[in-house]
């Protein structure tokens, strides 16, 4: 099942709001705002609003909806559907984005043909108008992703209205900034859900094989080099690690490598994405319990989230060179399949000691950053869903973000802030090593219960040879197991705006 990649843009317009043309005009409300908060609008709702805020029927909470009949017969729009927006000290781009979802879910579930989301005067002041404008449409096209691609008996789902964002709040010499932002939203919005329909499809349909089709096709037409190693070519670099992994499994492993190399860009620094593309993860011989294991379809979250930042990144024409690497495979058991005790050689030399085979993230990540690092990396940046430990340690909402050295580190966190992927830093001390240390080989992949989150990590900074690193962990954050106000349940295509934004920061790179 496929979504298509690029949708309708998102139109722009200037007009004060009972100009604007569209069926439903949403307008983010502020707890507190008074029924004057937006000139005339009160009373082109026949003094509904003001109504509604006296009995508290609306109070502004973010997520609230509340709908209300235009009677103004010189407006265009028929209908306002408020969005509550909560305190305005409280008001981030972050919130923005996930109100814009909230009322946009409402709007599609409504099945309104056109909707227009008002940027008022008062919000791009807090804000930077272009951080808003970017961040609504990113919130407007999340929403759009539709999870029942296999539903055959029920109707699908409603589509999208036609989106516009109506910035009247916008000054003139910042309208033409704040329409690229939106165009840049929308299209980091688009690669955030391509990147879910791959997170949403199960292991049967999605093998290597055709993990690296379908990435194919995500990055064709953008100017990217993509690259797809095979299992002999694999065995070719010495990457025993990925092909230890791949044993156990009758689907061949493969290994993408996708380059953005702009006209004029610096020899140096090259940012490296290395992403964990299993495409369904049993545990192996050390098999997993039955409770959930449906889940493991979406264990190559990271690789997508690298191969749709990638289109994103070439896309939006990222000034430095960016190479993508994501080493992807099943991880089963089988007759011959990796065991515990067994040891494996990496293609960068070291040796491991297996001791739990469902510690196989860490196995092909080793392979992938020692090839990252190989193709000319500079500066890397790996991400996968890699420990239960993390969602213990930090649950649902935030991804664990480990690294070093701590500049680099503090890019990242400070890109993830703005792209609305919370994350939030673990420790890397050198001390907790002696946990993943062997007694046969150089390392072991699994250092026991506990801190586990932070001895995969620190398995990870051994193939990073001393550049610049960081991880991502976003066991936790690659799937919504409730559904929220700004999104439904499933894939939420976590990091890849983060990812994809990372490239435009080289500046501050370390
Ligand atoms: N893919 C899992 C991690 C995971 C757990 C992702 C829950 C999403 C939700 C990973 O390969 C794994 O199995 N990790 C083990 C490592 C352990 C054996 C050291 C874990 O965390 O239990
Ligand atoms: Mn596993
Ligand atoms: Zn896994």
């Amino acid at each position: 099942m496929t979504q298509d990649a690029t949708t309708a843009p998102i139109e722009c317009t200037a007009a004060p709001p009972g100009a604007v043309d569209t069926d439903v005009l949403i307008v983010p409300w502020f707890e507190g705002d008074g029924p004057q908060a937006v000139p005339g609008l009160d009373a082109a709702l026949g003094g509904d609003l003001a109504s509604a805020l006296e009995t508290k029927e609306f109070t502004g909470r973010p997520y609230e909806i509340y709908l209300a009949r235009v009677v103004d017969p010189s407006w265009k729009a028929r209908r306002v559907a408020f969005v509550g927006i909560g305190p305005s000290d409280k008001f981030s781009g972050d919130l923005a984005r996930k109100c814009a979802g909230a009322s946009g879910l409402s709007m599609k579930t409504r099945r309104v043909a056109r909707a227009a989301f008002l940027v008022r005067a008062g919000d791009a002041s807090r804000i930077d108008p272009a951080e808003l404008g970017q961040a609504v449409a990113e919130g407007l096209t999340l929403c759009e992703f539709n999870n029942g691609q296999y539903k055959t008996g029920e109707a699908p789902p409603g589509a999208s209205p036609a989106w516009t964002i109506a910035a009247s709040g916008v000054p003139d010499g910042r309208m033409s900034a704040f329409s690229d932002a939106v165009r840049r939203g929308r299209l980091l919005g688009e690669c955030s859900n391509l990147s879910r329909v791959l997170c949403n499809e199960p292991g049967n349909s999605l093998t290597p094989r055709e993990f690296a089709r379908r990435s194919g096709d995500i990055v064709a037409g953008n100017g990217l080099t993509f690259e797809v190693l095979d299992e002999k070519a694999i065995e070719q670099l010495g990457m025993g690690l990925l092909l230890g992994v791949a044993r156990g499994s009758h689907e061949p492993p493969r290994l993408m490598v996708i380059r953005h190399e702009p006209a004029g860009a610096p020899p140096g620094p090259v940012l490296g994405l290395v992403g964990k593309g299993i495409t369904f993860d049993t545990g192996g011989i050390s098999i997993k319990s039955a409770d959930g294991m449906e889940r493991m379809k979406d264990d190559m979250a990271g690789g997508a989230a690298v191969v749709c930042a990638m289109r994103a990144i070439s896309a939006l024409n990222a000034p430095v060179r960016v190479i993508g690497v994501v080493p992807t495979t099943e991880n089963m058991p089988g007759g011959r399949a990796i065991k515990p005790g067994d040891i494996l050689t990496s293609a960068a030399g070291k040796t491991v000691e297996v001791i739990n085979t469902d510690a196989e993230g860490r196995l092909i990540l080793g392979d992938g950053l020692w090839y990252a690092r190989k193709l000319g990396a500079t500066h890397l940046v790996d991400i996968a869903t890699l420990t239960g430990s993390i969602v213990v340690a930090l649950g649902k909402l935030t991804s664990g973000l480990f690294g070093t050295p701590q500049p680099w580190v503090d890019v990242v966190r400070r890109v993830a802030d703005r792209a609305g992927d919370r994350v939030w830093q673990m420790p890397t001390f050198e001390d907790y090593f002696d946990q993943i240390k062997s007694d046969i080989a150089d390392l072991m992949n699994t250092g026991g219960r506990p801190a586990g989150s932070v001895t995969a990590a620190l398995f990870l900074k051994e193939f990073a040879g001393g550049l610049p690193w960081a991880h991502l962990d976003i066991a936790g954050t690659a799937w919504l197991e409730e559904a929220r106000p700004y999104m439904p349940k499933g894939p939420s295509g976590v990091a890849v705006r983060t990812l994809a934004e990372l490239a435009f920061t080289s500046p501050e790179w370390v």
